[in-house]
């Protein structure tokens, strides 16, 4: 089993082992492109770039797969969250073609990718169907329709869907797939290192400076380079993009069946937010994969209640033998619908990011991919401008900067706190966590399972906002840019750098 950012296990996290790089980074050595970030975003940019004959440094702070590449639910869509008509309003409709055509040759390259490599990743072809409950979906199923037949999908109206589910109309999109996420980023990790590429895992970069040449600065020593990418799902530091991009929160679970009604096909229904459904086989089980309950990163209460949400709305449509795994992950929505890919706001030359992915991280990842190859070997692609990270206005008054933000607010530091007085005020459960105010100050605090407390500093060490308990992750949870720390404080996501200040308790 790998390690994840959460304390739930995801279907792909319980089945696959660490993996295990076979090269060594040398620093003595000058990198052409260091990639910072192991999710399918960085090994995929890390392969076309070395293929390309770049010299390339894939650095993860943990190890591949950690983020949400291991939390995702894995649907490679050109059937995309944003419908095409959003994309045209906003873009103009030409553009509409070209995210339809750059998220069609995504899914080729992973086609490509999968036979090339031979990666035993569960891979297959599906169609996505999306189906109307009531009058006013049907309106806006029609708009979707439209728009996606306009932009090129391969779409129609269809009389039967592969869920058990009342509805009133429903749409098929062809040329859609599914993964095993995993699986398929260890087979590109394989592949990135037998180009030539060197993995370092468990090291966490500590700052980004330019100089006559890029010095990346990680806890396993400091990095020369040309160029930079963060494939970090958001950039670290302080960035215009934090200001463009909300976090949102996912649920995710996977069931066996009583009978064999695992639908082969991905679907969908139309609500806010929306639930869907799709199967995969992984060691030879079936298993049917739901997910949905989304809600913004730090605003709900309770989170186990999502999934008890999720759960109880699955029963009611499968029959379901036994919840085998339920987990969460997050992802970034962009405001104006398309990701952010390319040059990193603040930066003309050499830093490079991708972000704002949406529910659709698996592909976007590989667009950003194919994009950032063709920017860095200087190939001027169609698609630079339309997904530019600079194409937002600047914001008055607004600085940016990529300074690794590794001050600890250190506030509360040279008080003691009184575990006793802590423990009578929170009235904690073991394995609770909750924010509490004690002597006119905020404290998290989190009682462990054999009953010790850990007492943190709530203010969020990004840009200062107070942290918000996840009790189904058992993290601590910010609600402004997404960062996620562990119940001990230790940063899990970014865009934070620096661990929540430990309290004393006396
Ligand atoms: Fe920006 Fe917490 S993530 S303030």
């Amino acid at each position: 089993m790998i390690k994840r950012d959460g304390a739930q296990t995801s279907l792909w996290q319980g089945n696959i082992q660490s993996y295990i790089p076979t090269g060594k980074a040398d620093r003595h050595a000058k990198y052409d492109v260091v990639i910072i970030g192991g999710g399918i975003t960085g090994v995929t940019t890390g392969l076309l770039l070395q293929e390309a004959g770049k010299k390339c440094l894939l650095v993860e702070a943990e190890e591949l797969g950690f983020g949400t590449t291991g939390g995702t639910t894995a649907h490679l869509n050109t059937l995309l969250d944003t419908p095409y008509y959003v994309i045209a309003q906003n873009f103009g409709e030409e553009h509409a073609k070209h995210v339809a055509q750059a998220t069609a040759e995504a899914l080729n390259l992973i086609r490509s990718n999968v036979t090339r490599f031979n990666i035993d990743c569960g891979f297959q072809e599906a169609s996505a169907y999306l189906y109307a409950q009531d009058a006013d979906q049907e309106k806006e199923l029609e708009k979707i329709r439209k728009s996606a037949e306009d932009a090129g999908l391969n779409i129609g109206y269809v009389q039967e869907i592969p869920v058990n589910m009342h509805y009133t109309k429903a749409i098929r999109a062809a040329g859609q797939a599914k993964f095993n996420p995993l699986e398929y980023i260890q087979g590109i990790a394989q592949a990135f290192e037998a180009a030539g590429g060197v993995i370092l895992q468990q090291t966490r970069v500590i700052n980004v400076t330019e100089d006559d040449s890029m010095k990346v600065a990680t806890t396993a020593g400091i990095f020369s380079t040309t160029d930079v990418v963060y494939a970090t799902h958001i950039p670290p530091g302080i960035n215009l993009l934090h200001l463009r991009c909300a976090p949102y929160r996912s649920y995710a679970m996977a069931v066996t069946l009583e009978d064999e009604a695992y639908p082969y096909d991905l679907s969908y229904d139309l609500y806010d937010p929306y639930h869907y459904y799709r199967t995969q086989i992984v060691n030879g089980q079936y298993y049917l994969i739901a997910g949905g309950e989304d809600h913004k990163t730090g605003t709900q209460e309770n989170t186990d209640q999502c999934f008890r949400q999720l759960e109880a709305h699955v029963r009611k449509h499968f029959k379901v033998k036994e919840v085998a795994y339920k987990w969460s992950s997050q992802y970034y929505e962009p405001t104006d619908g398309l990701p952010y890919i390319g040059y990193l706001p603040g930066y003309e030359d050499h830093v490079f990011v991708a972000s704002g992915f949406g529910g659709n991280g698996m592909t976007y990842g590989t667009v950003s991919a194919q994009l950032l190859k063709c920017i860095i070997m200087k190939e001027t692609p169609v698609l630079e401008k339309l997904f530019d990270p600079n194409r937002i206005k600047p914001v008055a008054g607004f600085t940016n900067f990529v300074t690794h933000n590794t001050d600890v607010i250190k506030e509360f530091f040279g008080k003691l706190f009184s575990a006793d007085e802590l423990k009578q005020l929170a009235d904690l459960a073991p394995g609770e966590g909750k924010l509490v105010t004690y002597r006119d100050r905020k404290v998290a605090l989190y009682r462990n399972e054999e009953g010790k407390l850990h007492a943190l500093n709530p203010t969020c060490t990004h840009m200062k906002c107070d942290v918000k308990w996840n009790q189904s992750e058992r993290s601590w949870d910010c609600p402004c840019h997404g960062a996620r720390y562990n119940y001990d404080g230790k940063v899990i996501t970014g865009p934070a750098d620096a661990d929540l200040e430990g309290l004393a308790l006396s």
